[in-house]
Protein backbone atom coordinates (compact mmCIF):
# COMPACT_ATOMS: atom_id res chain seq x y z
CA UNK A 1 0.00 0.00 0.00
CA UNK A 2 1.47 3.39 -0.88
CA UNK A 3 2.55 5.41 1.84
CA UNK A 4 1.44 9.40 1.73
CA UNK A 5 3.38 11.82 4.52
CA UNK A 6 1.09 14.82 4.99
CA UNK A 7 3.08 18.30 6.18
CA UNK A 8 1.54 21.22 6.74
CA UNK A 9 -2.14 20.28 7.61
CA UNK A 10 -2.94 22.55 10.10
CA UNK A 11 -1.99 25.94 8.53
CA UNK A 12 -4.33 27.71 6.38
CA UNK A 13 -4.04 25.69 2.81
CA UNK A 14 -3.37 22.69 4.24
CA UNK A 15 -6.77 22.34 6.28
CA UNK A 16 -8.52 23.70 3.45
CA UNK A 17 -7.22 20.53 1.72
CA UNK A 18 -7.39 18.55 4.44
CA UNK A 19 -11.45 19.88 4.26
CA UNK A 20 -11.89 18.91 0.41
CA UNK A 21 -10.00 15.15 1.16
CA UNK A 22 -12.32 14.47 3.82
CA UNK A 23 -15.36 15.83 1.76
CA UNK A 24 -14.10 14.12 -1.24
CA UNK A 25 -13.24 10.64 0.36
CA UNK A 26 -9.56 10.67 -0.69
CA UNK A 27 -8.44 8.99 2.43
CA UNK A 28 -8.63 5.36 1.24
CA UNK A 29 -6.71 2.82 -0.15
CA UNK A 30 -3.39 4.12 1.11
CA UNK A 31 -1.89 4.59 4.33
CA UNK A 32 -1.28 8.35 5.29
CA UNK A 33 1.46 9.61 8.05
CA UNK A 34 0.74 12.99 9.40
CA UNK A 35 4.26 15.16 10.15
CA UNK A 36 4.48 17.99 12.16
CA UNK A 37 7.86 20.49 13.04
CA UNK A 38 6.48 21.33 16.20
CA UNK A 39 4.02 18.84 18.06
CA UNK A 40 5.75 15.79 17.42
CA UNK A 41 3.67 12.50 19.32
CA UNK A 42 0.88 14.56 19.41
CA UNK A 43 -2.86 13.85 17.83
CA UNK A 44 -3.26 14.05 14.03
CA UNK A 45 -6.15 15.41 11.95
CA UNK A 46 -9.59 13.96 12.51
CA UNK A 47 -9.68 12.17 8.91
CA UNK A 48 -12.34 9.75 10.43
CA UNK A 49 -9.68 7.26 10.54
CA UNK A 50 -7.07 5.91 13.11
CA UNK A 51 -3.61 7.14 12.58
CA UNK A 52 -0.38 6.74 14.60
CA UNK A 53 0.79 10.29 16.49
CA UNK A 54 2.35 12.90 14.74
CA UNK A 55 5.92 12.16 12.99
CA UNK A 56 8.64 14.41 13.38
CA UNK A 57 8.96 16.76 9.70
CA UNK A 58 12.51 16.73 10.41
CA UNK A 59 12.68 13.05 9.90
CA UNK A 60 14.38 12.49 6.56
CA UNK A 61 14.68 9.11 7.22
CA UNK A 62 11.09 8.23 7.47
CA UNK A 63 10.40 10.85 4.89
CA UNK A 64 12.30 8.86 2.57
CA UNK A 65 10.10 5.86 3.37
CA UNK A 66 7.42 7.71 1.99
CA UNK A 67 6.22 6.91 -1.77
CA UNK A 68 4.23 10.50 -1.72
CA UNK A 69 5.36 13.47 0.18
CA UNK A 70 2.59 16.04 0.17
CA UNK A 71 3.91 19.46 2.02
CA UNK A 72 1.95 23.06 2.72
CA UNK A 73 4.61 23.69 5.06
CA UNK A 74 5.60 26.98 3.16
CA UNK A 75 8.90 27.72 1.22
CA UNK A 76 11.18 27.81 4.28
CA UNK A 77 10.61 23.78 4.91
CA UNK A 78 10.55 22.96 1.09
CA UNK A 79 14.06 24.53 0.49
CA UNK A 80 15.49 22.57 3.65
CA UNK A 81 13.58 18.80 3.14
CA UNK A 82 13.12 18.35 -0.47
CA UNK A 83 17.32 18.22 -1.50
CA UNK A 84 18.06 16.59 2.04
CA UNK A 85 15.75 13.94 1.22
CA UNK A 86 16.71 13.70 -2.69
CA UNK A 87 20.56 13.44 -1.49
CA UNK A 88 19.70 10.58 0.24
CA UNK A 89 18.08 9.07 -3.03
CA UNK A 90 14.69 9.63 -1.92
CA UNK A 91 12.71 8.76 -5.34
CA UNK A 92 9.34 9.45 -4.35
CA UNK A 93 6.84 12.10 -5.32
CA UNK A 94 7.12 16.07 -4.08
CA UNK A 95 3.87 17.77 -3.93
CA UNK A 96 3.99 21.36 -2.72
CA UNK A 97 1.92 24.44 -2.28
CA UNK A 98 5.21 26.60 -1.49
CA UNK A 99 6.45 28.20 -4.95
CA UNK A 100 10.32 27.49 -3.72
CA UNK A 101 10.32 24.38 -6.49
CA UNK A 102 8.08 25.94 -9.14
CA UNK A 103 10.41 27.24 -11.33
CA UNK A 104 13.02 24.38 -10.92
CA UNK A 105 13.57 22.36 -14.60
CA UNK A 106 12.74 19.21 -12.90
CA UNK A 107 9.25 20.21 -11.49
CA UNK A 108 5.95 20.97 -12.74
CA UNK A 109 3.27 23.19 -11.61
CA UNK A 110 -0.13 22.08 -11.65
CA UNK A 111 -3.15 22.89 -12.71
CA UNK A 112 -4.81 19.74 -14.56
CA UNK A 113 -8.12 21.02 -15.57
CA UNK A 114 -5.96 23.59 -17.69
CA UNK A 115 -2.39 21.71 -18.19
CA UNK A 116 -3.54 17.89 -17.88
CA UNK A 117 -1.47 16.91 -20.85
CA UNK A 118 1.75 18.74 -19.31
CA UNK A 119 1.19 16.73 -16.61
CA UNK A 120 0.49 13.56 -18.15
CA UNK A 121 4.06 13.85 -19.70
CA UNK A 122 5.92 14.99 -16.59
CA UNK A 123 4.81 11.37 -14.90
CA UNK A 124 5.60 9.43 -18.30
CA UNK A 125 9.10 11.11 -18.01
CA UNK A 126 9.64 10.09 -14.19
CA UNK A 127 9.51 14.32 -13.08
CA UNK A 128 8.83 13.75 -9.50
CA UNK A 129 8.43 17.24 -8.16
CA UNK A 130 4.54 18.52 -8.76
CA UNK A 131 3.98 22.15 -7.44
CA UNK A 132 0.85 24.05 -6.77
CA UNK A 133 0.80 27.50 -8.85
CA UNK A 134 0.47 31.28 -7.60
CA UNK A 135 -3.18 31.58 -6.44
CA UNK A 136 -3.57 34.35 -9.08
CA UNK A 137 -2.20 32.48 -11.84
CA UNK A 138 -4.41 29.89 -11.11
CA UNK A 139 -7.69 31.31 -10.45
CA UNK A 140 -6.74 33.27 -14.47
CA UNK A 141 -6.02 30.40 -16.11
CA UNK A 142 -9.08 28.53 -14.90
CA UNK A 143 -11.48 31.68 -15.63
CA UNK A 144 -9.66 31.96 -19.37
CA UNK A 145 -8.43 28.45 -20.30
CA UNK A 146 -11.34 27.94 -22.94
CA UNK A 147 -9.93 30.76 -25.08
CA UNK A 148 -6.64 30.40 -24.47
CA UNK A 149 -6.68 26.63 -25.89
CA UNK A 150 -8.23 28.38 -28.96
CA UNK A 151 -4.91 30.10 -30.10
CA UNK A 152 -6.57 33.27 -30.24
CA UNK A 153 -4.68 35.07 -27.11
CA UNK A 154 -1.82 37.90 -28.30
CA UNK A 155 -1.11 38.90 -24.57
CA UNK A 156 -3.42 39.64 -21.44
CA UNK A 157 -3.49 42.11 -19.09
CA UNK A 158 -4.42 41.39 -15.50
CA UNK A 159 -5.69 44.40 -12.84
CA UNK A 160 -5.80 42.00 -9.76
CA UNK A 161 -8.03 42.57 -6.69
CA UNK A 162 -6.92 40.03 -4.63
CA UNK A 163 -7.63 38.70 -1.13
CA UNK A 164 -6.32 38.98 2.57
CA UNK A 165 -6.01 35.53 2.39
CA UNK A 166 -3.30 35.51 0.05
CA UNK A 167 -1.27 37.04 2.36
CA UNK A 168 -1.57 34.41 5.28
CA UNK A 169 -4.02 33.67 8.06
CA UNK A 170 -3.06 36.52 10.18
CA UNK A 171 -3.85 39.12 7.55
CA UNK A 172 -7.24 37.64 7.55
CA UNK A 173 -7.76 38.29 11.00
CA UNK A 174 -5.54 41.71 10.52
CA UNK A 175 -8.26 43.10 8.09
CA UNK A 176 -11.34 42.16 10.54
CA UNK A 177 -9.14 43.52 13.29
CA UNK A 178 -9.65 46.66 10.67
CA UNK A 179 -12.84 47.16 9.88
CA UNK A 180 -13.81 46.70 13.86
CA UNK A 181 -12.19 49.46 14.63
CA UNK A 182 -13.69 51.72 11.90
CA UNK A 183 -16.92 50.30 12.77
CA UNK A 184 -16.27 50.79 16.55
CA UNK A 185 -14.91 54.54 16.07
CA UNK A 186 -18.48 55.14 13.30
CA UNK A 187 -20.51 53.79 15.45
CA UNK A 188 -21.68 56.53 17.33
CA UNK A 189 -22.07 58.69 14.38
CA UNK A 190 -23.98 55.75 12.65
CA UNK A 191 -26.32 55.73 15.03
CA UNK A 192 -27.06 59.37 14.27
CA UNK A 193 -29.32 59.65 11.93
CA UNK A 194 -28.62 63.17 11.16
CA UNK A 195 -24.81 63.15 10.78
CA UNK A 196 -23.49 63.32 7.65
CA UNK A 197 -21.25 61.10 5.66
CA UNK A 198 -18.78 63.40 5.52
CA UNK A 199 -18.42 63.42 9.48
CA UNK A 200 -17.94 59.58 9.27
CA UNK A 201 -15.52 60.03 6.92
CA UNK A 202 -13.36 62.24 8.75
CA UNK A 203 -13.21 60.02 12.18
CA UNK A 204 -12.30 56.71 9.38
CA UNK A 205 -9.90 58.88 8.17
CA UNK A 206 -8.13 59.84 11.43
CA UNK A 207 -8.11 56.07 12.46
CA UNK A 208 -6.61 55.03 9.26
CA UNK A 209 -3.76 57.33 9.65
CA UNK A 210 -3.58 56.71 13.54
CA UNK A 211 0.00 55.02 14.64
CA UNK A 212 -2.53 52.37 16.89
CA UNK A 213 -4.64 51.29 13.89
CA UNK A 214 -3.56 47.47 13.51
CA UNK A 215 -1.12 47.35 10.45
CA UNK A 216 1.39 45.16 11.69
CA UNK A 217 0.77 42.46 8.89
CA UNK A 218 -0.05 44.70 5.84
CA UNK A 219 1.93 47.42 6.56
CA UNK A 220 -0.75 49.82 5.93
CA UNK A 221 -4.74 50.05 6.44
CA UNK A 222 -6.59 47.73 4.22
CA UNK A 223 -9.76 47.99 5.20
CA UNK A 224 -10.97 51.39 3.87
CA UNK A 225 -8.08 51.17 1.44
CA UNK A 226 -6.13 48.76 -0.80
CA UNK A 227 -2.54 48.61 -1.29
CA UNK A 228 -1.62 47.88 -4.50
CA UNK A 229 1.86 46.40 -3.90
CA UNK A 230 1.73 42.60 -3.48
CA UNK A 231 5.55 40.82 -2.45
CA UNK A 232 8.91 42.13 -3.42
CA UNK A 233 10.50 43.99 -6.20
CA UNK A 234 11.99 43.00 -9.02
CA UNK A 235 14.16 44.93 -11.68
CA UNK A 236 11.68 45.45 -14.28
CA UNK A 237 9.42 47.84 -11.87
CA UNK A 238 7.19 44.81 -11.07
CA UNK A 239 6.13 43.05 -7.72
CA UNK A 240 6.97 39.62 -7.80
CA UNK A 241 3.39 38.96 -7.35
CA UNK A 242 3.08 40.66 -10.87
CA UNK A 243 6.47 38.50 -12.69
CA UNK A 244 4.43 35.83 -11.80
CA UNK A 245 1.75 36.39 -14.19
CA UNK A 246 3.85 36.17 -17.01
CA UNK A 247 6.32 33.58 -15.65
CA UNK A 248 4.23 31.04 -14.22
CA UNK A 249 1.03 31.29 -16.86
CA UNK A 250 3.32 29.97 -19.75
CA UNK A 251 5.67 27.56 -17.44
CA UNK A 252 1.38 26.02 -16.84
CA UNK A 253 0.61 26.06 -20.36
CA UNK A 254 4.51 25.35 -21.84
CA UNK A 255 3.56 27.74 -24.48
CA UNK A 256 5.95 27.56 -27.07
CA UNK A 257 5.69 31.54 -28.22
CA UNK A 258 5.17 33.22 -24.74
CA UNK A 259 1.66 35.10 -24.13
CA UNK A 260 2.93 38.51 -22.24
CA UNK A 261 0.85 38.76 -19.13
CA UNK A 262 1.23 41.92 -17.13
CA UNK A 263 -0.68 43.81 -15.14
CA UNK A 264 -0.87 45.93 -11.66
CA UNK A 265 -1.50 43.10 -8.31
CA UNK A 266 -3.50 44.90 -5.55
CA UNK A 267 -4.69 43.77 -2.19
CA UNK A 268 -8.39 44.73 -1.44
CA UNK A 269 -10.82 44.04 1.90
CA UNK A 270 -11.68 40.95 0.41
CA UNK A 271 -11.68 38.23 2.64
CA UNK A 272 -10.57 34.78 0.22
CA UNK A 273 -11.74 35.62 -3.29
CA UNK A 274 -8.44 37.21 -5.97
CA UNK A 275 -10.79 39.15 -8.36
CA UNK A 276 -9.20 40.36 -11.84
CA UNK A 277 -10.11 42.88 -14.28
CA UNK A 278 -8.51 41.34 -17.63
CA UNK A 279 -7.93 43.32 -21.12
CA UNK A 280 -7.53 40.10 -23.65
CA UNK A 281 -6.03 41.07 -27.01
CA UNK A 282 -6.75 38.51 -29.70
CA UNK A 283 -5.29 37.71 -32.57
CA UNK A 284 -8.00 38.65 -35.05
CA UNK A 285 -11.99 39.93 -34.89
CA UNK A 286 -13.59 36.78 -33.15
CA UNK A 287 -17.51 37.40 -32.53
CA UNK A 288 -18.20 37.62 -29.01
CA UNK A 289 -20.37 34.64 -29.03
CA UNK A 290 -17.85 32.96 -29.96
CA UNK A 291 -15.25 34.43 -26.82
CA UNK A 292 -18.35 33.48 -24.92
CA UNK A 293 -18.87 29.92 -25.99
CA UNK A 294 -14.98 29.13 -25.83
CA UNK A 295 -14.65 30.43 -22.10
CA UNK A 296 -17.48 28.50 -21.25
CA UNK A 297 -16.44 24.96 -21.95
CA UNK A 298 -13.09 25.82 -21.12
CA UNK A 299 -13.72 22.98 -17.93
CA UNK A 300 -16.67 22.56 -15.82
CA UNK A 301 -16.23 24.91 -12.91
CA UNK A 302 -16.13 28.04 -15.14
CA UNK A 303 -19.63 29.81 -15.48
CA UNK A 304 -20.35 32.65 -17.55
CA UNK A 305 -22.29 35.48 -15.68
CA UNK A 306 -24.09 37.50 -18.75
CA UNK A 307 -23.22 41.14 -18.51
CA UNK A 308 -25.84 42.95 -16.70
CA UNK A 309 -25.88 44.52 -13.13
CA UNK A 310 -28.14 41.76 -11.42
CA UNK A 311 -26.48 38.60 -12.82
CA UNK A 312 -22.77 40.49 -11.68
CA UNK A 313 -24.22 41.39 -8.27
CA UNK A 314 -25.62 37.88 -7.64
CA UNK A 315 -22.40 35.97 -9.41
CA UNK A 316 -19.55 38.01 -9.91
CA UNK A 317 -18.04 38.67 -6.37
CA UNK A 318 -16.06 37.52 -3.76
CA UNK A 319 -19.10 37.15 -1.33
CA UNK A 320 -20.62 35.03 -3.65
CA UNK A 321 -17.60 32.69 -4.91
CA UNK A 322 -16.05 32.38 -1.33
CA UNK A 323 -15.75 28.91 -0.17
CA UNK A 324 -16.82 27.50 -3.67
CA UNK A 325 -15.18 25.96 -6.86
CA UNK A 326 -16.92 27.92 -9.31
CA UNK A 327 -14.64 30.45 -11.27
CA UNK A 328 -17.34 33.39 -12.55
CA UNK A 329 -16.49 34.89 -15.27
CA UNK A 330 -18.53 37.91 -16.56
CA UNK A 331 -18.70 41.96 -17.87
CA UNK A 332 -17.33 40.03 -21.49
CA UNK A 333 -17.73 42.85 -23.72
CA UNK A 334 -15.21 44.01 -26.74
CA UNK A 335 -13.83 47.35 -26.08
CA UNK A 336 -13.17 50.24 -27.82
CA UNK A 337 -9.91 50.08 -28.65
CA UNK A 338 -9.94 48.01 -31.12
CA UNK A 339 -12.42 44.96 -31.85
CA UNK A 340 -9.38 42.28 -30.88
CA UNK A 341 -9.52 43.82 -27.12
CA UNK A 342 -11.76 41.92 -24.91
CA UNK A 343 -12.36 42.64 -21.21
CA UNK A 344 -13.24 40.62 -18.70
CA UNK A 345 -13.83 40.22 -14.63
CA UNK A 346 -13.38 37.18 -13.06
CA UNK A 347 -13.45 35.95 -9.41
CA UNK A 348 -12.27 33.10 -7.27
CA UNK A 349 -11.32 31.18 -3.98
CA UNK A 350 -7.85 31.75 -3.50
CA UNK A 351 -7.66 28.83 -1.09
CA UNK A 352 -8.87 26.31 -3.05
CA UNK A 353 -8.61 26.61 -6.82
CA UNK A 354 -6.25 28.95 -5.76
CA UNK A 355 -3.93 26.75 -3.33
CA UNK A 356 -5.56 23.49 -2.20
CA UNK A 357 -7.66 21.90 -4.95
CA UNK A 358 -4.81 21.65 -7.71
CA UNK A 359 -2.63 20.11 -4.73
CA UNK A 360 -5.76 17.47 -4.23
CA UNK A 361 -6.31 16.55 -7.38
CA UNK A 362 -2.85 16.23 -8.51
CA UNK A 363 -2.23 13.50 -5.76
CA UNK A 364 -5.05 11.66 -7.00
CA UNK A 365 -3.50 11.71 -10.87
CA UNK A 366 -0.51 10.42 -9.23
CA UNK A 367 -2.56 7.89 -7.01
CA UNK A 368 -3.68 6.74 -9.84
CA UNK A 369 -0.81 6.63 -11.72
CA UNK A 370 1.23 4.61 -9.50
CA UNK A 371 -1.52 1.83 -9.26
CA UNK A 372 -1.99 2.26 -12.87
N1 LIG B 1 0.83 35.65 -3.49
C1 LIG B 1 -0.58 35.59 -3.45
C2 LIG B 1 -1.16 36.74 -2.71
C3 LIG B 1 -1.07 34.35 -2.80
O1 LIG B 1 -0.40 37.41 -2.00
O2 LIG B 1 -2.33 36.99 -2.82
C4 LIG B 1 -0.38 33.08 -3.13
O3 LIG B 1 -0.35 32.71 -4.46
Amino acid sequence: MLRIGFVGWRGMVGSVLMGRMREEGDFKGFEPLFFTTSNVGGEGPDMGLEIPPLKDGYDVELLSSMDIIVTCQGGDYTKRISPEIRRLGWKGYWIDSASALRMEDDSIIVLDPVNRSVIDSGLSSDIKTYVGGNCTVSLMLMALSGLLASGHVEWISSMTYQAASGAGAKNMKELIAQMDVLGSVSKALLDDPASTAIAIDEVVTQNLRSNTFPTENFGAPLAGSIIPWIDSPMDSGQTREEWKGYAESNRILQTRTPIPVDGVCVRVGAMRCHSQGLTIKLGTDVPIDEVSDMLKNGNRWVQLVSNDKESTLQHLTPAAVNGTLTVPVGRLRKMLMGPEYVTAFTVGDQLLWGAAEPIRRILNIIIEHLSG
